[in-house]
């Protein structure tokens, strides 16, 4: 018997703060299985959920303004343990009865917890003072009844809150960052002690549970799965193949515009090592053809998503029918889409594998909907994915041709290609790929001047790009060591004819975005 890995979860309700995501991955990263759901679940939803404890989390609103989100307070009669986060902590105050104040100054950064006056199960283990890390404007000033004061700092006299009685914590503090080092401690406390979890949320117990469920949902039919070499289809087609064997059938479409070698890396990764049923598909000339002469940006990304869904329906059509389609969507792409805020504002579409049109009619495999990232990541470890993959930098869908700037040539892509060998190549013998989120180069075809022998060139330029970055929203340039850079130069330079010279970049994002294009 395989053990239900949902048995038991934590219900995080999203009251809209920037750090919710890393509430769910702490709990899960304490092997519990949690969900975050919009503040406005009705009590019957919650109660159908089931959850063995709730966590409110954070928002930007103020609990007694006009448009202030606020809780089904039915939800606060089903003796499940609460646990409110700064504005959840305020929010299941003020609807208990107490009240919450806006205080003169934000108070933001590092603070000093303090004891209460007694132990509490939420903070067992904590020495104090320690460290905690607030971000408010508004702050509790009178506390329901049958609550007390277990922690304050000097500007939060009621920094914890409990009503051990009814299972209702709260903290103006944010457990779920590194700033708050103990913070921790305090969730486990909370998912643990509290709540009475076990940690059942596990990544083999997530295979054994979603093999089983997918081979009852296929039964005998066929299941087709766009193959891109990228982490997340990678653990899909794993999965699948491991559930399905070949009733799975990967495809893999080479669009022209990918990294040296990587046709070939992928074909015999998938196809003769791991023995996956897969069909190569090299239309590397239609892409050309069809990007020729292209330099806008995003029409570059409309040509090379339309053809991937061509060439792919062409494949499907070939195969007779197929009833389902595997795509790798994480647990962070469903958020988006549920979450009250509504989906972040689109600044460059994205066309990634498994897009595909309507018409094409098959039911969605997506085993990695409930998974972050790393989870997937661990997925694929626990799958036997070669390590070197499982770390792999992320890779946009349109590849190396929003890495030239102006048109695509198979001479500027052959001049990029290599570079970007040199690049990854050397920073992985400093020991540095798996801290840079993405390092790339970018050719900029414009001449620049140089001398080489005793000869006058007049060449283009390749502009390095090294980031580091936590989630691709927001990223940093990496640091690079000096000599590292030389290195990347003087090997740019003499290996790759046609460049005489490289630059640097060091923008970060915001204002510039990782790619160029
Ligand atoms: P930007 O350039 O928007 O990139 O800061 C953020 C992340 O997304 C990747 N990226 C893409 N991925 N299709 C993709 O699949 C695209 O069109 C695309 N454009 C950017 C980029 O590499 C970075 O990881």
């Amino acid at each position: 018997m395989t053990p239900d890995i949902h048995a038991e979860k934590i219900l995080i309700l999203d009251f809209g703060s920037q750090y919710t995501q890393l509430i769910a991955r702490r709990v899960r990263e304490s092997k519990v299985y949690c969900e975050i759901y919009p503040y406005n679940m009705t009590v019957e939803q919650v109660k159908t959920y089931a959850p063995a404890g709730i966590i409110l989390s954070g928002g930007p609103a103020s609990t007694y303004g006009d448009k202030a989100p606020h809780l089904d307070p039915a939800i606060l009669g089903l003796e499940i343990p609460v646990l409110g986060i700064c504005y959840g902590m305020q929010e299941m105050v003020i609807q208990l009865g107490g009240k919450v104040e806006r205080t003169r100054e934000r108070e933001f950064g590092k603070a000093e917890l303090l004891a209460g006056d007694r132990p509490d199960p939420l903070l067992a283990g904590l020495d104090f003072p320690q460290q905690v890390w607030m971000s408010h404007g508004d702050r509790v000033t009178g506390l329901p009844s049958g609550f007390e004061v277990v922690a304050r700092t000097d500007n939060a006299p009621a920094a914890a809150v409990a009503d051990a009685e009814r299972r209702f914590w709260g903290v103006q503090f944010h457990p779920e960052v590194i700033h708050t080092p103990g913070g921790r401690r305090i969730l486990d406390n909370f998912i643990f002690t509290i709540c009475g979890c076990h940690g059942l949320w596990t990544m083999k117990s997530f295979i054994d549970s979603n093999i089983e469920e997918i081979r009852k949902r296929v039964g005998k039919e066929k299941v087709i799965c766009g193959l891109s070499g990228g982490v997340d289809s990678s653990v899909v087609a794993l999965l699948l193949h491991r559930a399905i064997g070949s009733q799975l059938i990967c495809v893999f479409v080479n669009n022209g515009v990918l990294r040296k070698n990587e046709a070939e890396e992928v074909q015999q990764l998938f196809g003769e090592k791991l023995k996956l049923n897969l069909r190569y598909v090299d239309a590397s000339e239609r892409f050309l053809s069809r990007l020729d002469g292209v330099t806008d940006p995003e029409k570059k990304r409309k040509i090379i998503g339309n053809e991937f869904i061509r060439v792919f329906e062409e494949e499907a059509g070939k195969l007779g029918k197929i009833r389902f389609l595997a795509q790798g969507t994480l647990y962070p792409d469903v958020i988006e889409s549920v979450s009250f805020k509504g989906p972040s504002a689109v600044i460059k579409s994205h066309h990634n594998v498994g897009g595909l049109p309507e018409h094409m009619q098959m039911e969605l495999i997506e085993p990695l909907r409930e998974l972050f990232k790393d989870e997937g990541r661990e997925v694929g470890r626990e799958l036997g994915l070669p390590e070197q993959m499982v770390k792999r930098q992320p890779f946009p869908g349109p590849g190396l041709a929003i890495r030239i700037i102006g048109a695509v040539t198979p001479e500027r892509l052959a001049i990029l290609r290599e570079a970007d060998s040199i690049v990854v190549e050397e920073i992985t013998k400093a020991g540095l790929y798996d801290e840079i989120w993405q390092a790339f180069a970018v050719l900029v075809p414009v001449k620049t001047v140089g001398v080489m022998g005793d000869e006058r060139t007049y060449e283009k330029v390749i502009a390095i790009r090294a980031i580091t970055s936590v989630d691709g929203m927001t990223a940093d340039w990496a640091r690079l060591p000096h000599d590292l850079l030389g290195r990347l130069s003087n090997r740019i330079i003499n290996e790759v004819h046609g460049v005489n010279r490289v630059v640097y970049d060091i923008s970060s994002k915001p204002p510039g975005t990782i790619e160029w294009e």
